[in-house]
């Protein structure tokens, strides 16, 4: 169907598509691969999947969450841990914002740690995302930090002195939303992030912060997925 014709979800997914398509092009027999998480991630980890299973591809996987573990296990793709293996080849994921210079957001699934852990442990970081995810400036999209719960309410005030409106995440159901390490995510809304690497070190000086979902000069490049074409943006 013609990209013009399609609604605004329809479209999105499209893009997310078209973007994991490219990505998969990257990845060559032998690699260890790191899955992100989120939904883009989840269309590529299918079709990388679908590599492994029918066609025979080579590859060791580590992933980013729970959910990307299971379902790359559901193709057969083999995973090793850390002890295993200390360094990915590739690493592909999603992220919320994508900002000049490939300064991220990354964490709207709450995946942020294992995210990052991920990512820092891969030769090459490449993100994949619809065009909706670029920006000028990163905070529109509210920034996850990951927190000890016992230190919640003291990181909340820290972070209300930066400047940021700090929500914890909750579920459909009213519940706390936990993390895979058994965690609170707090949504910082409120603040344009001017200087994200002097934001990014104040908050990484909070004591009960886990991480945050500020991911600067990491990735090595992004795969924009746009109605005409997937654009290549390098750091
Ligand atoms: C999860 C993430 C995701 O990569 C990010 O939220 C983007 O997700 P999507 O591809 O669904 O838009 O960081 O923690």
């Amino acid at each position: 169907m013609a990209m013009a014709t399609l609604g605004n979800t329809d479209k999105q997914a499209a893009l997310k598509l078209r973007a994991a398509q490219r990505a998969l092009e990257l990845v060559e027999s032998g690699m260890t691969v790191g899955l992100g998480s989120g939904s883009t991630a989840t269309i590529w980890i299918k079709l990388l999947g679908e590599k492994v299973r029918d066609h025979g591809l080579k590859i060791r996987a580590i992933a980013s969450s729970e959910d990307s573990e299971r379902l790359g296990k559901s193709y057969g793709i083999p995973f090793v841990n850390f002890d295993e293996c200390r360094s990915l080849d590739l690493t592909i994921d999603g992220a919320d914002e994508v900002a000049p210079g490939l300064a991220l957001i990354k964490g709207g699934g709450g995946k942020l740690l294992r995210e990052k852990i991920v990512a820092s442990a891969s030769k090459r970081f490449v993100v994949v995302a619809d065009e909706s995810k670029q920006v000028e400036k990163l905070g529109r999209f509210p920034l996850p930090v990951e927190v000890i719960p016992m230190a919640t309410p003291l990181v909340s005030d820290s972070l209300r002195e930066l400047g940021f409106t700090p929500t914890i995440r909750v579920n459909r159901d009213g519940t706390r939303y936990i993390t895979d390490e058994g965690n609170l995510i707090l949504d910082c809304s409120g603040l344009l992030i001017e200087d994200p690497s002097g934001i990014a070190a104040k908050i990484d000086s909070m004591v009960g912060v886990v991480e945050h979902g500020l991911f600067l000069d990491m990735a090595d490049l992004a795969l924009i997925a746009g109605e005409q074409q997937v654009i290549e943006r390098s750091s």
